[in-house]
């Protein structure tokens, strides 16, 4: 089988096509064969040796993808063989709080990835996909889904007549955007580019600021409020957009701190956040249960995510280029 690796070093240009033989699975554990797979943000920084500086041995990349049960091991009944599944990302994160544990079992770095003809996982670190999707759709579900459904329903609560703030138009956002539309919120998009906000608008977004031309945002989500401030706000920024995402606040609002496209460390201003009684709730990506009552609801609403770009497997190389390079909206992907 084919299978992407990372080797000899970080960047790009170290990921080649290798051949490799076809995992057996073991106790618990069953065999899929790959039908398509997203891509993330945080691909491209495993990739660049961003979020883990040495490389220990041969990596294949990807978190997030699906594929079909071809084979089951020992013990493992849970799927039919030619079922549909998804891996969850945090593979041990059942449900409940994670633990310390949970944070070195994350596909694609430091576990093996998913970019491969076939993988071989236990079938406790998967779920079924909502039939109504293509492979590709249900491919995109399990970082950038499951983290903006974490940030949305099951820490923020977000309910019909509040207001949320997305950031930028990237995977994870446009799925916030999707989600709390579904629970009846009010949602403003900030985006660099006025298109992008137009395709937002017809997403459902009921607002957009260009931060490019409108660098001050909060001034604007206030003035969009009344004055009063958003509910939640979902910052994808970080270091440049924390302390505007605490301006921009409810008094009692929350602030998901899920992103760090502008930076990973940010000198937070305490007396707005004091004033504010600002909720700084971090979101990592979410557990097993968190993506099952996601599908459940994308399910019910037949909600449709967002893709951008659609790759063959020998392009995949491309396909994370046009990652890097940050021009798209929605998710990229590849098929197999
Ligand atoms: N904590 C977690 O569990 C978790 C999970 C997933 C992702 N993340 C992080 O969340 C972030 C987003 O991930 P993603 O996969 O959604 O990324 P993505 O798809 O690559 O998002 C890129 C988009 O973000 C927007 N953006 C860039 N800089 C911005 C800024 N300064 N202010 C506002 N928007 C900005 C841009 O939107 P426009 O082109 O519209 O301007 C850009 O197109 C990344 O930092 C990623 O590492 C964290």
């Amino acid at each position: 089988m084919k299978a992407y690796v990372l080797q000899g070093g970080f960047g790009l240009d170290r990921l080649s096509e290798a051949d490799r033989a076809v995992p057996t699975p073991g106790q618990g554990e069953v065999l899929i064969r790959m039908k398509a797979v997203s891509l993330n943000a945080r691909d491209i920084g495993v990739i660049d040796g961003f979020y883990k500086p040495v490389l220990e041995g041969p990596l294949v990349p990807v978190s997030d993808g699906v594929g079909v049960i071809a084979a089951a091991g020992g013990n493992a009944g849970k799927f039919r063989i030619g079922e549909r599944v998804s891996a969850i990302f945090t593979q041990s994160w059942k449900s409940g709080e994670a633990t310390r544990e949970n944070w070195a079992s994350t596909l694609g770095s430091p576990l093996q990835g998913l970019l491969a003809e076939y993988v071989v996982l236990p079938e406790e670190g998967l779920v079924r996909v909502p039939e109504h999707l293509t492979d590709v759709e249900a491919a995109t579900l399990p970082c950038a889904g499951v983290t903006a459904w974490h940030a949305i329903a099951e820490e923020g609560k977000a309910k019909a007549g509040d207001t949320v703030v997305v950031q930028g138009t990237g995977g994870v956002s446009l799925f916030a955007l999707q989600f709390a539309k579904l629970q009846g919120a009010r949602v403003i998009v900030t985006s660099s580019s006025d298109s992008k906000l137009n395709r937002a608008k017809a997403l459902g977004a009921d607002y957009g600021i260009n931060y490019k031309d409108t660098p001050e945002w909060d001034k604007a989500v206030l003035e969009l409020t009344q004055g009063a401030g958003a509910d939640h706000i979902v910052d994808l920024g970080g270091g440049a957009t924390l302390n505007r995402s605490v301006s921009a606040l409810k008094v009692g609002g929350q602030i998901s701190m899920v992103g760090l496209l502008s930076g990973a460390s940010a000198e937070l201003e305490i007396v707005p956040a004091i004033l504010r009684r600002a909720k700084l709730q971090a979101i990592n990506v979410g557990s097993r249960s968190m993506f099952e009552n996601m599908n459940a609801a994308i399910e019910y609403h037949r909600l449709r995510p967002v893709i951008d770009s659609v790759y063959p497997f020998s392009q995949a190389v491309e396909a994370l280029a046009h990652l890097a390079k940050g021009s798209y909206f929605g998710k990229i992907c590849i098929q197999f």
